[in-house]
């Protein structure tokens, strides 16, 4: 019987293939929950969970509040913009209050990279991590695996390829660390500006044509180019981005029939993914948000067992 053991969840960087496994399998049981009539369960009664999202969201905070909910959790949302962060509070102070509060469980978003094992080392809850910066958006990635273990029954040995804006991307890197733990062949594109060779020295294929990395993949992941995060013109224009690496109806033919196309939201229709194939019957956009529930109620259950 495999026991969890971490108060955090960090970065999927941190965790071995038997823990990714327990998550995806506690998952699958919560999902069960969620297909019930009364989708609630009182596994987190009397725990207290503080969402502190300091970056923009709408599925991840959606999602965790709906999971948190359905563990029957006590939930505070603080949002950057009303709360005293504004008033220069540095976000350690803002966080030992939260604790102070009470609360068992942050999840939280942030810019910085790294800002969540800062606080963690500081903190006796747990930390959560809803994303930091280009770094690790370990529950995106996990619920992108469940996804696929969902429709292909396995990872191992699978062809995954990853298209776009791989450098800025916290959900690239999150996916590359749990895919390759798994033993799947990760792929990534994108324009060369936008990827890095250094990935080829943890076994990932690096390519910057859109044809070679598709082809043979079982699963087409496309990612958003996040000029959030950008300091510079990384390409020419977004048109000619589209045409050269956008999944459309052109581009379409290189993939196998049974691929499946993901994509981790906000898309940009019609930029790296046309509506038609975004809306297609290989998509399984709209089944990783329904699954990024289940995966979050697995992840709050375990750390908040370790306590
Ligand atoms: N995939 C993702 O993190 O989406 P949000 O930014 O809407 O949470």
């Amino acid at each position: 019987m495999f026991a969890w053991t971490k108060k955090d969840l960090l970065s999927l960087y941190d965790l071995s293939a038997e823990e990714i496994n327990h998550i995806l399998d506690t998952a699958a049981e919560f999902k069960k929950v969620s297909e019930r009539r009364v989708k609630k369960v009182p596994a987190l009664r009397g725990k207290t969970v503080v969402n502190f999202f300091v970056e923009p969201s709408t599925r991840t905070r959606a999602s965790f509040e709906l999971a948190e909910k359905r563990l029957s959790a006590d939930i505070i949302n603080i949002s950057a913009s009303t709360s005293s962060l504004t008033k220069g509070e540095t976000l350690l102070d803002t966080a030992k209050n939260i604790e102070a509060l009470q609360a068992d469980i942050i999840v939280m978003r942030h810019s910085a990279a790294g800002a969540h094992n800062f606080l963690s080392n500081k903190l006796k809850c747990s930390i959560v991590n809803a994303g930091d910066g280009a770094h690790s958006h370990p529950t995106q990635a996990l619920l992108d695996i469940f996804t696929i273990l969902e429709k292909k029954g396995s990872v191992e040995g699978l062809n995954v390829s990853i298209i776009g804006d791989i450098i800025h991307s916290r959900v690239a890197r999150s996916n590359i660390w749990g895919l390759l733990k798994l033993g799947a062949n990760v792929t990534i594109a994108g324009p060369s500006t936008l990827i890095s060779r250094e990935f080829e020295k943890i076994g990932v294929r690096v390519c910057d044509n859109f044809r070679e990395a598709v082809e043979n993949a079982d699963v087409v992941n496309l990612l958003r180019i996040q000029h959030e995060r950008q300091k510079a013109s990384y390409f020419p224009s977004i048109n000619e981005y589209a045409n050269i690496f956008g999944l459309n109806e052109n581009s379409v033919k290189y993939l196998n029939k049974d691929a499946l196309v993901m994509h981790p939201g906000p898309i940009n229709r019609g930029v790296e993914l046309a509506s038609s194939i975004a809306d297609g019957s290989q998509s399984v956009i709209l089944e990783q948000v329904t699954n990024g529930i289940a995966v979050r109620m697995a992840v709050l259950y375990l750390v908040a067992g370790a306590l």
